[in-house]
């Protein structure tokens, strides 16, 4: 894959029906529906450099990632079981075991940690803008490279304790835990927005009342 030189001269666009047609059938696979085999270091590697390449105002890089893989999967279930009972002391055992699991459920999970800047002129809502389309460039690197995959949050992206156990700041929040896996069955379509309730052209001027 070609890396451009910083200041390289570049085509403004390329035109690709074969990535028209990624984009027009892109689908979420369910984390429970995830298997082996996930990405190999040097498909991570892309994918994560690609998601990366995100729109970003003034260059903040207001994100970064935590790459979760073989047992590490393992240590992080025990501290989202632990957790999960410290929160919910009558949970059952079949309940606490599924939050252990959770990031067995692929063999590639990846949190996109938005890491806003207060301090920079750049508003904090375009900082976690540009953390949102990293997630997005995440899930169509992951699908353009041949995985299926999907974008979560669940509890523990907004469990302080989990976060603190991750090692966020308090400026940092958990934009999403894209899970990166095989399919084991294809997803189905799902319902789509209707394009005519939220497309519209502006015609002129509209006082609010
Ligand atoms: C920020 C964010 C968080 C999400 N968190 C969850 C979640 O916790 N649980 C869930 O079932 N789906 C969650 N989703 C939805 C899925 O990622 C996905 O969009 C949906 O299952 C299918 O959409 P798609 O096939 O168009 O990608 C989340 C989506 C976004 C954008």
């Amino acid at each position: 894959m070609r890396q451009p030189e910083f200041g390289a001269e570049l085509p403004p666009a390329h035109k690709s029906a074969e990535a028209l047609e990624l984009l027009a059938l892109r689908r979420s696979t369910p984390a429970d529906h995830l298997s082996g085999p996930g990405p190999d270091n040097a498909q991570l590697d892309l994918m994560l450099r690609i998601a990366a390449r995100v729109p970003d105002h003034r260059r903040v890089t207001p994100f970064r990632f935590i790459l979760f893989e073989d047992e590490a999967r393992a240590a992080f279930g025990k501290i989202l079981r632990a957790q999960y009972v410290a929160n919910e002391p009558d949970v059952t055992e079949t309940r606490a075991e599924c939050e252990q699991n959770r990031f067995m459920r692929a063999p590639v999970v990846v949190a996109i940690v938005s890491s806003v800047n207060p301090e920079h002129r750049t508003p904090e809502w375009e900082q976690i803008l540009t953390a949102g389309a990293v997630c997005q460039n995440l899930l169509l690197a992951a699908n353009a490279s041949g995985f299926a995959a999907q974008w979560l949050t669940e509890w523990y992206a907004f469990d302080a304790a989990v976060l603190k156990a991750l090692g966020l700041s308090e400026n940092e929040r958990v934009a999403g835990y894209v899970y990166i896996g095989t399919a084991k069955e294809h997803p189905k379509e799902r319902a789509r927005p209707d394009m005519d309730a939220i497309v519209s052209r502006y015609e002129g001027n509209v006082v609010a009342e």
